[in-house]
This record gives structure tokens, sequence and C-alpha cells, in this order.
């Protein structure tokens, strides 16, 4: 009985999820290279976090990939390690501002986690974490979590186990908008090759960032307005710390946005 029911549980989910969606409900995307996910969301196979990805399920998207710092360390792939260190620390500095939650550093030896320190760069100063905790996920990799009062540019690691660095991922957070009830004020919509589309609100929430808008698919777009009348509007299904909003426009287009949506129960 208590199988059964576990299994038709199961073959429901898999049912309802479309392709590249996996979770309880679906809404969570998978992030695999060629979308090679197990019901978990766990890449299977040979396939791995797709670029700019890591963490649980591949879910959280890391801000350090590819910025300026030692390529090997950012560049997304644990294979890669530092080869020679040529101070005692390395400056891993960010596009922009971030707010800082967690990060993860991979090694190719165990032994060295307990080593490595990490000093957050802000515009102000250098800070340590007062009062972080951190994580062994194995005995190559850490996980460390830090609250940071304030937005963060760069962070400064040093300690012996850097030698043997192979990774590091700073967590710009996951997307919490995927597949949550999105309204706008009104529905644009365009005959295109003789098809009505409407671009409607949930289109921004799909995970399908195609800017170009007459292709019908990417984007959701009220009707215009010179007003700021108009809105878009999302709702989550559970209270949520929100730590960076990221908005894909259309190309050609500009968004002249402004936040008002931000409500507690
Ligand atoms: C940071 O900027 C570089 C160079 O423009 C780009 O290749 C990289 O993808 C960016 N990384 C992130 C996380 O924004
Ligand atoms: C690290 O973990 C791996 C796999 O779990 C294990 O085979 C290895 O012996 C461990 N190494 C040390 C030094 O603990
Ligand atoms: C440190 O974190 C703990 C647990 O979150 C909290 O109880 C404590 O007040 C914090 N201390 C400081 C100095 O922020
Ligand atoms: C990084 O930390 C090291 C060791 O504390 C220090 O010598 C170096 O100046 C720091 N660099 C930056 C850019 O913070
Ligand atoms: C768009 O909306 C119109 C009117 O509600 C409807 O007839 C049409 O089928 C919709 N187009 C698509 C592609 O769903």
């Amino acid at each position: 009985m208590f199988s059964s029911t576990i299994l038709s549980f199961y073959l429901s989910w898999i049912q309802a999820c479309t392709f590249g969606w996996f979770g309880p409900v679906c809404k969570y995307k998978c992030r695999c290279t060629a979308d090679s996910c197990d019901l978990d969301g766990v890449c299977t196979g040979t396939s791995r976090c797709k670029p700019g990805w890591f963490g649980p399920a591949c879910q959280y998207a890391d801000v350090a990939y590819r910025t300026n710092s030692i390529p090997e360390a950012i560049d997304g792939n644990d294979n890669t390690c530092i080869s020679s260190l040529k101070e005692e620390y390395i400056v891993i500095e960010l596009n922009g501002s971030y707010i800082f939650t967690w990060l993860r550093i991979l090694l190719s030896q165990a032994g060295f986690l307990a080593t490595l320190q990490v000093k957050y760069l802000t515009k102000a100063s250098i800070m340590e974490c007062i009062n972080g905790s951190s994580f062994n996920v194995d005995n190559l990799t850490i996980d460390i979590v830090c609250h940071i009062p304030m937005q963060i540019f760069g962070v400064n690691i040093t300690g012996e186990g850097l030698k043997y660095l192979c990774s590091v991922y700073i967590s710009g957070g996951r997307n919490l908008a995927l597949r949550e009830k999105a309204r706008q004020t009104s529905v644009y919509s365009e005959l295109i090759n003789n098809v009505r589309f409407n671009f409607t609100a949930d289109k921004a929430v799909d995970s399908r960032p195609n800017g170009r808008l007459h292709q019908g698919t990417g984007c959701a777009h009220t009707l215009q307005s010179s007003s700021m009348s108009e809105k878009w509007c999302v709702t989550f299904s559970q209270p949520r710390r929100i730590n960076r909003y990221v908005i894909y426009n259309r190309l050609g287009g500009t968004c002249n946005c402004v936040f008002v949506c931000l409500l507690n129960k």
C-alpha cells in the first residue's frame, strides 16, 4: 500500500513535468548540460552543471563565473586546478556588487579545507566574517555562509589549501520567480505569420529569456502607455527573501521600470 502510493506519486511526477523541468510541482528548471537531470535535478551520466550554475541540483547562479581572477578557479570546471600560485592569496573581483549569502570552494587535495580563510571586499573596507558558518560537503569541498551587512564586490581567499584550488563559486541565489503566478495589467498581442501571439505575464517567468519579441515565445508585454500605469507582478507561493532581481528585456527596446510590488502579508 505504502510503496504503491509512492510509485504512483513518482509516476504522476514523471508525467507532469515537461522535459527540462523537475520537482513535485515542476517548478525547478534543470540546469545540467543537455538538460540531463534525474527526478531530483541531479545531473545524470556525463552531464554536469551548465556554465554559470552550481550547488545543490545546480540551482544556484554563480556570480564568480568568468570574472576577473585566476581562470582555473572561476571557469565552472572542477577538473581544472591552479598549477602555480603567485601570491599567498587570491582575489576574485565580481562584475558588480552583490549581497553575499554563501560560496563554495573545491580543492584537489583532502585535508586542507580548514586552512582556508575568506575576507569580503566592500566599498568601505575589507571585512572578515564575524558570525558565519561553514560546512564540509565532502573532504574536498566546503560551503561558507556569512552575513555581510553591505554589498560585496569581491572576496580575498588565503590559506595553505589555495595551492590545491580548483573552483570557487559565489552564490547569486536561485531563481524564485520560475513558474510562479505572474499577472500584468494588460496584454499586448500581435499577428505574426497569421498567428495571434499574446505576450502574457507568464512568459517572463518561464525560463525562456528570448529577447526577440517577434518570435513570440520569450517576452511578456503590456499595452503601451505614456504614464507608468502598466504593471507586471509575480506572487510567490510562499514567503521568500529576495536579494536581487535580474530582468531580461526585449532586444531593441528599453525598460523604463520601477519596482513597486513588494508586498508583505
Ligand atoms: C563577467 O564579465 C565577463 C566579461 O564581460 C563575462 O564573460 C562573464 O560571463 C561575467 N560573469 C558574470 C557572472 O556575470
Ligand atoms: C576523501 O574522501 C574520499 C571519497 O569519499 C576517500 O576515498 C578518501 O580516502 C578521503 N581522503 C581523506 C584524506 O580523508
Ligand atoms: C550570530 O548568529 C546567531 C545565530 O543566527 C545569533 O543568535 C547571534 O545573535 C549572532 N551574533 C551576532 C553578533 O550577530
Ligand atoms: C588579500 O589578503 C592578503 C592577505 O591578508 C593581503 O596581503 C592583500 O593585500 C589582500 N588583497 C586585497 C585586494 O584585498
Ligand atoms: C491569443 O488570444 C486570442 C484572443 O483571446 C486567441 O484567439 C488566440 O488563440 C491567442 N493566441 C495564442 C497563440 O494562444
